[in-house]
């Protein structure tokens, strides 16, 4: 292989990692809405929390360590909320406190995203 080529590999892959790097941080709504797939249950009807659901939490709390990537999960938290029929709320509210998470805003549909620091 002429070491062109090898060169040009090289650059390929710098560019890559330099575009990439900002986007793996930012927390997408792939990532909230499947963190916490195990809680609609509960979300809905109550019962006992499954330990994947406080799990999924805590994992959405280390994502969200900007307030930049907390304002996008509350906005996804409200549109996928927003999809599921019969969420109940004041369940929602409290499942941070039962898991023994601190999250520092409501998630409620009435919570406004862009003041959430
Ligand atoms: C939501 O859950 C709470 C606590 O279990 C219950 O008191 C309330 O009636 C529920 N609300 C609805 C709309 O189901």
């Amino acid at each position: 292989m002429a070491s062109s080529a090898v060169i040009k590999i090289a650059c390929v892959a710098v560019m890559v990692m330099v575009v990439a790097a900002p986007a793996a941080e930012a927390i997408t709504c792939g990532q909230v809405t499947s963190s916490l797939a195990p809680c609609i249950n509960y979300a809905r009807v109550g019962g006992a929390i499954p330990p994947s659901c406080c799990n999924g939490i805590r994992t959405l709390n280390n994502l969200a360590k900007t307030t930049a990537d907390r304002q996008t999960a509350c906005k996804c938290l409200q549109s996928a909320a927003s999809t599921i029929k019969g969420i109940n709320f004041s369940l929602v509210a409290g499942l941070p406190g039962k898991c023994g998470v601190n999250i520092p805003y409501k998630i409620s549909p009435s919570t406004n995203c862009a003041s959430v620091k």
